[in-house]
């Protein structure tokens, strides 16, 4: 199986110049077109359009992710950006579940329910712990349920069109990749610390892929993200990882694509890599310095 190195720039960097400085400082680092490895740059919207031009004009490999997607095809739903408007666009990867957003940082229903706790908590001075459990539970529930549902887009996309283009055989292809989920789970210091890592992630694979058949899965890759391990220069240790990735593949299929991500680094790159069941990985903050990130793509090469 090839390598896929994901490149998850977040809010970074602050203008176009300095995103496409980005981009051809990849190349400059022979990042593009290598025969045995796929590069993924995950990267703000608003810069999607200008780097697929770029990347037109020269030629490169890298190919475009989006740092999440609606779960909604069109409507009344103001800020939200759908999968087709993404693919149409030249997006062909997209994050889903990021820890960043898993956390309650963005996605709303975690939030909204984490502040209705809060509100609870301070208004009525007993509340017992188990209805705020079974809340916080019932929030995580819907959440995986709702990246589910973001998943069943790019899958139904794919369909869509790969109908469409048997119906239109004439017409140029509509679609020349197929779409890909790069679906993220992980689990919470807390949760790592009460020993329930492997039931986390398999909540969150059986809720989040409950509506992807077998086959569908071709379409979804997955991240195996400690979400503890996320920017803080921590990762996980070579056992877990291994634990994690080979449940995962057991309860998905052996020919998976799964990657690891959580503080990988030139100098852990090649131990993480070595794992068996580790087919590349997804780097936040060491992908915004190329020369960093391209000792990673190339951690065989030390
Ligand atoms: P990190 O981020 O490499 O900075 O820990 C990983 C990620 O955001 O996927």
């Amino acid at each position: 199986m090839t390598n896929t190195f994901g490149a998850n720039w977040k809010l970074n960097p602050v203008t176009i110049d300095k995103a496409k400085d980005l981009l051809d400082s990849y190349a400059n680092e022979g990042l593009s077109g290598l025969v045995d490895t796929e590069i993924i740059v995950f990267v703000p919207y608003i810069f999607i359009s200008d780097l697929k031009r770029l990347i037109d004009e020269k030629g490169y490999t890298f190919r475009l992710g989006a740092q999440n997607v609606s779960e909604h095809e069109c409507g009344a739903f103001s800020g939200q950006i759908s999968a087709a408007m993404l693919a149409s666009v030249g997006v062909t990867e997209f994050l889903i579940g990021h820890s960043e957003r898993r956390g309650g940082y963005e996605e709303k229903v975690v939030h909204s329910q984490d502040i209705m706790i809060e509100k609870i908590r301070q208004s009525v001075n007993v509340i017992d712990e188990a209805t705020i459990k079974a809340a916080k539970t019932e929030a995580i529930e819907y959440t995986n349920e709702m990246l589910g549902r973001k998943i069943s887009t790019i899958v139904e996309y794919n369909k869509h069109q790969w109908e469409r283009q048997e119906q239109n055989q004439n017409e140029k292809p509509l679609l020349l990749r197929p779409l890909t989920a790069l679906y993220c789970i992980g689990e919470t210091l807390e949760e790592k610390a009460e020993g329930k890592t492997l039931t986390v992630l398999e909540k969150q694979l059986e809720k989040g892929l409950a509506k992807i058949s077998s086959d569908d899965l071709k379409y979804v890759i997955i991240a195996y993200e400690p979400r503890w391990a996320i920017g803080t220069g921590k990762s996980a240790n070579p056992n877990d990882i291994k634990e994690a990735h080979l449940m995962i593949r057991s309860l998905t299929r052996s020919d998976i694509k799964i990657l690891y991500g959580g503080s990988m680094k030139p100098d852990t790159a090649s131990e993480i890599m070595a794992i068996k069941g580790v087919n590349g990985g997804l780097i936040g903050g060491a992908s915004l310095n190329a020369q960093d990130f391209s000792k990673i793509v190339k951690y065989h090469s030390k």
